[in-house]
């Protein structure tokens, strides 16, 4: 008999998503619109080390933050700059997405898949929320 159910779209992301934020939301939920299953690859604590960053939720509380978005199906680990390729041919992924900070960096990977970049949401950042948080606990030590 033959199976006429069409394949779910397969679309996939990467990121740190620290203190996950309006930002991150508004993005996954446009990408989630270009694909059934959405997968991401969230960087590993000690990829963030190696990129220079220190993230200030740690990858479990990153992972359940992206879970709980509603948007997210699956979550794995990034552990360095050279896997995309490998993830894609293993996921079967039809759509690699990023925000529009990353415009043209990864558009070799249309080989692999489509590439796409969406607008970022403007002011607000981790980098941003971590200053402000740092600033606050400083205060309040005085
Ligand atoms: N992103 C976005 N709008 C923002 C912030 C992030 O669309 N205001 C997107 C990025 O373009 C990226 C994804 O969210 O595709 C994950 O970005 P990440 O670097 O984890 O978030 P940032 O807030 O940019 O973190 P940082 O300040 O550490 O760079």
């Amino acid at each position: 008999m033959k199976n006429n159910k069409p394949n779910p779209v397969i679309g996939i992301t990467y990121g740190t998503y620290d203190l996950f934020h309006i930002g991150h939301k508004r993005l996954l939920r446009r990408i989630k619109k270009y694909c059934d299953v959405l997968i991401v690859y969230a960087s590993s604590d000690e990829f963030n080390l190696i990129k220079g960053k220190k993230s200030f939720d740690n990858f479990e509380i990153r992972k359940r933050n992206l879970l709980n978005s509603n948007y997210v199906d699956e979550v794995y680990k990034e552990e360095k700059w050279d896997q995309k390729k490998q993830d894609i041919l293993r996921h079967n992924i039809n759509i690699f997405i990023m925000g529009s900070d990353w415009k043209g960096k990864f558009d070799d990977l249309n080989e692999y898949c489509e590439v796409k970049y969406l607008k970022r949401t403007p002011f607000i950042s981790s980098t941003k929320l971590k200053k402000k948080i740092t600033k606050k606990n400083e205060k309040n030590k005085l």
